[in-house]
């Protein structure tokens, strides 16, 4: 992955061999899962020292504010940062904070790799990354209602923005990834059979820089709808995917669903200024305070977390301990099928940690 965050390190703390890092929680299962993943780092001996800020709804119960300065501060300055899920609302109220640190911090890459992790399921072996646009299309969210008569919503409008730069830039970073992690194809997804001018300059852009890595990594594409029909009946043809913001969200969650749900899939925000990784998933309300929830997938952003920083070998360690646990222990939340509570995985994963010593 990239190292931008550890090359340029814009801060320091006391003990000069600790990484500062911003925590945020988050909201829902967030602190249950952040606790968690947080005990199984001290076991491991990653490290980073937590700068604890708020965010979300703790952030409007705690600073009056879903995105309080002091965090923003803090990230600035760290340049690094572990969340858990941030509750946005439906329809009305605070616009995404999710959105807003990726705009704030220019987070234009969300990297989002799924593997199987439990043998056995709907779908085996399965090894692929999805690329996300983080900035552009969509998710710039220029909208607006017309009203006729007395309905003021009678009409809604969207306007997406992809740029050229943009389009480059993400299709640059797939490739460097497939070159880094020995992939060997990427696809360009997009819908540039309607959506003529917005994924069709992606598309153009994207196959430009697909020419740059001719002979090294081979690239095709896939119409969106298409491709998530393939994606259903055989994974195994793709490698790394690359698309647009909102295609890239849906498709995401898509191959989280391919490996046993978003309790298993992590995802990192890439910018050149700062770097914020976090679980695929949301702040699940309807299993929050039950001490069920799988933290899995937070782990696996922390040791995506290990891999931007440079610590390969801590990443791989914790990795071999979640596949320990999963198919040996065979310890495994609700939601892969399992009766373990959130705490019962972090122990075994703690023991695992220790035993591999
Ligand atoms: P969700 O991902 O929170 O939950 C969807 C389903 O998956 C629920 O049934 C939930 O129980 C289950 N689930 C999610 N994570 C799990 C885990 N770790 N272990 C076991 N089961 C898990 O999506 P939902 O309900 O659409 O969104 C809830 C809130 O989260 C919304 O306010 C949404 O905006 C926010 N959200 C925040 C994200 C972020 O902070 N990056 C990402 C996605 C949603
Ligand atoms: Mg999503």
């Amino acid at each position: 992955m990239t190292s931008t965050a550890r090359s340029t390190p814009a801060s320091t703390t006391q003990d000069s061999n600790k990484i500062p890092a911003t925590l945020i929680a988050g909201d829902g299962i967030g602190p249950e899962i952040m606790d968690a993943v947080t005990a199984v780092l001290d076991a491991l001996g990653a490290p980073f020292a937590w700068d604890r800020q708020h965010g979300g709804l703790a952030g409007i119960a705690e600073a009056g504010d879903p995105l309080p300065p002091a965090t923003l501060d803090s990230i600035r300055r760290n340049r690094l940062a572990l969340k858990g899920p941030l509750t946005t609302p439906i329809g009305g109220g605070f616009r995404s904070v999710n959105v807003r640190l990726r705009e704030e911090f220019q987070l234009y890459a969300n990297l989002r790799p799924a593997k199987t992790l439990v043998p056995g399921g709907r779908f085996d072996d399965i090894d692929l990354i999805l690329v996300r646009e983080n900035l552009e299309g969509l998710y710039v969210a220029f909208e607006h209602y017309i009203p006729i008569g007395d309905d003021p919503h009678a009409v809604a409008i969207s306007s997406g923005v992809n740029t050229r730069d943009g389009s480059r830039r993400i299709v640059r970073y797939a490739f460097e990834q497939a070159v880094k992690r020995g992939r060997k194809k990427v696809t360009l997804v997009h819908k540039a059979n309607v959506l003529k001018a917005l994924t069709g300059v992606f598309l153009e852009a994207g196959q430009e820089v697909a020419r740059e890595y001719q002979g090294r990594i081979t690239c095709d594409d896939r119409i969106v709808d298409a491709c998530a029909m393939q994606l259903v009946l055989n994974p195994w043809q793709f490698d790394v995917i690359v698309t647009t913001n909102l295609f890239g969200d849906i498709l995401s969650d898509l191959i989280a669903g391919l490996v046993g749900g978003l309790g298993a899939a992590p995802g990192a925000n890439i910018g050149d200024r700062a770097a914020i990784f976090e679980a695929v998933h949301g702040s699940a309300p309807d299993i929050a305070g039950k001490g069920i929830a799988n933290p899995t997938a937070l782990v696996l952003a922390a040791g995506l977390m290990l891999d931007h920083v440079g610590l390969t070998e801590q990443a791989e360690h914790l990795r071999r301990a979640i596949h320990l646990v999963l198919n040996q222990n065979r310890t495994r939340t609700g939601d892969l099928g399992g009766s373990a509570s959130t705490g019962d995985f972090a122990q075994a994963l703690i023991q695992r940690i220790n035993a591999q010593r």
